[in-house]
């Protein structure tokens, strides 16, 4: 299949583990160069950056917090000395504080917003200041937490519903300058993420049964809606939050 992505360039954020690796290898199949962003973990992106470059693909390792201007900064440095320019930007890092009402503190609120949220700010900022692609393309990852209420994800929840408005904000605005933002919000993804959640195997079971799909969400279902947008074939889709999560949200 050729979706014409031959040869564009992406960063993925977070990308050396769970779905931004997924997203990173979705697009390295198609041929798009990819920049690995991590924070802690250097061997798991090393080995991610040895699977997209055996996909064809030129891969490098960009590390920073991208609740960090200076990181996020430096990290744009590093892909225009290696490439030049990108084409596209996945801002897919996420973490979080996942506590009931009672134990959630003002430090928890801000710390998960810094990283979920307002990183999308410098990160765009610093994409657009890079980038002179004809069409630039701007993909964010959140969740269903974000319009509806899960257990122990109120500070999570609250971080990707702004993350979602941002989303918009920024598509209206900067529409007219040839950039073009969506996010892909999943549902229950069995990732390393779900390990810190207190209630994970209820969580699991309870999203088994009642997607109407039948199974759970894998990361290849929200790499792919991830890839689509980055398409041609979603040029007129701006402002928009896919929903990959096999039909749960729609039951009453
Ligand atoms: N899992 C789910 O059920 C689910 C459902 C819906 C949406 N999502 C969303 O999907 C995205 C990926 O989630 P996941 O489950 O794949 O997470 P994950 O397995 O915990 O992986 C998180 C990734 O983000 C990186 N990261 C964490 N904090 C960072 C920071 N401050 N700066 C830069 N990188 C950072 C980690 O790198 P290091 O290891 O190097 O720190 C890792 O590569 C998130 O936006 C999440 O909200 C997940």
């Amino acid at each position: 299949m050729d979706l014409r992505l031959r040869g564009k360039r992406a960063l993925v954020t977070g990308s050396s583990r769970g779905i931004g690796r997924t997203i990173a290898l979705s697009l390295a199949e198609f041929k798009v160069d990819v920049a690995i962003n991590f924070f802690r973990n250097r061997a798991a992106a090393e080995e991610v950056a040895r699977e997209i470059e055996a996909r064809g693909a030129r891969a490098l390792l960009v590390k920073g917090n991208v609740a960090n201007e200076e990181h996020v900064g430096r990290m744009f440095d590093e892909i225009e000395q290696a490439w030049g320019g990108l084409d596209m930007l996945i801002s897919n890092a996420a973490s979080g504080v996942l506590k009931p009402f009672d134990d959630l503190t003002l430090h928890h609120f801000h710390w998960t917003m810094d990283i979920n949220a307002f990183a999308l700010l410098p990160l765009v900022q610093e994409f657009l200041r890079l980038s002179s692609s004809a069409e630039k393309i701007v993909v964010a990852v959140s969740s269903l937490g974000a319009i509806r209420a899960i257990p122990n994800y109120t500070a999570v929840g609250a971080s990707k519903a702004a993350l979602e408005s941002m989303v918009r904000h920024l598509a209206s605005e900067l529409a007219p300058r040839g950039v073009r933002v969506n996010a892909v919000s999943a549902g229950t993804v069995d990732t390393d993420a779900l390990k810190h959640f207190p209630n994970r195997d209820t969580l699991l079971e309870e999203s088994r049964q009642r997607t109407p799909a039948g199974r759970l969400i894998e990361p290849q279902d929200v790499a792919n809606a991830v890839v689509f947008l980055c398409t041609e074939f979603a040029s007129m889709i701006h402002g928009q939050v896919l929903l990959v999560d096999g039909g749960y949200s729609i039951r009453a």
